[in-house]
């Protein structure tokens, strides 16, 4: 669903220049330790969708990694208004927030270092007739990663390796299992539907609580469908009806061939289809 960055403009530190104009000194502690954090926003006829719950979760984020938000949520709106007002085409806002730069590489925090905050849009491709009609392919892999998985930390090489071997056993999504149980998707969160009830793993350090899987969540009470969050084992997977993944850039998307097996019947499942209505409907009423 990603496509070229807007390159004209992006905001760095209170400027905004062209694309390759922007640059961070070596010394950033986001490129020499990962030491940040970041969100990615849709933007749908050019507004920031569910903006509040992005914005709250980047206050996590930053709390975590003790460091204060750099901006009140009236400049981060200004920024994302003027780098989305070129097109009322769907984009996606990423911003990230590091500790800045030092003077010299040392793991303790810097004292007095300002943060570097960065913000590009992309232009969001079309969605992908293919996904909703056949689904996509995704691979089980051990999850890897750190403990803190609920912070969104820029530090993504975990994330990073589990998704390309993904890609390399030909699949488009890695789904994640620590000790027997499914965390999350190395860039999604998962969904299961077991004899008609909607279930995916409940939020805890283990996995990042997705804002689309929030809104799925709450879609599914608005619909009075089956659902709830709870642990779902790496044997379930095998007999699931259905499994969808979902995040930010990707909306509700049907998984149908986990391991190179089919998942139910192997096609779109019947409450993916409309999860998926919901989803569109709510996005069209905002
Ligand atoms: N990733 N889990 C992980 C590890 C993620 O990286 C993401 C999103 C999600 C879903 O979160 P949300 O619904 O808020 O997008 C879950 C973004 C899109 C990315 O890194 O590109």
């Amino acid at each position: 669903m990603w496509t070229e960055p807007d390159t004209s403009e992006v905001y760095l530190n209170g400027e905004f220049i062209p694309l390759e104009e922007a640059c961070v000194p070596v010394m950033d502690r986001g490129f020499l330790f990962g030491d940040g954090v970041y969100e990615v926003i849709p933007v749908y006829g050019g507004r920031p969708f569910r903006l509040l719950q992005h914005m709250e979760r980047l206050d996590n984020s930053l709390r975590s990694i003790r460091m204060e938000n750099p901006l009140q949520l009236n400049a981060w709106e200004r920024i994302f208004a003027r780098l989305t007002s070129s097109t009322s085409d769907d984009q996606l806002l990423y911003l990230q927030v590091t500790r800045g730069a030092d003077r010299t590489r040392n793991h303790l925090f810097p004292r007095g270092a300002e943060p570097t905050v960065f913000v590009m849009a992309w232009t969001a491709g079309p969605r992908d007739p293919d996904i909703s009609a056949t689904g996509t392919a995704a691979v089980v892999l051990e999850d890897n990663r750190w403990h803190r998985c609920d912070i969104k930390a820029t530090a993504l090489l975990g994330n990073v390796l589990l998704r390309q071997a993904a890609q390399d056993a030909g699949a488009t999504e890695a789904i994640l299992v620590r000790d027997g149980l499914v965390t999350e998707g190395s860039s999604t969160n998962p969904f299961v539907v077991q004899g008609g009830k909607i279930l995916t793993p409940p939020v805890s350090n283990r996995l990042l609580r997705g804002v689309t899987r929030d809104l799925v969540l709450e879609l599914t009470r608005v619909a009075d469908m089956l659902c709830a969050e709870r642990h779902i084992t790496r044997d379930e997977l095998e007999t699931v009806d259905e499994l969808w993944i979902c995040s930010s850039s990707r909306e509700v998307q049907p998984v149908t061939l986990l391991d190179g097996k089919p998942v139910g019947e192997g096609v779109p499942g019947t409450l993916w289809r409309r999860m998926d209505a919901l989803f569109q409907d709510y996005k069209a009423r905002l």
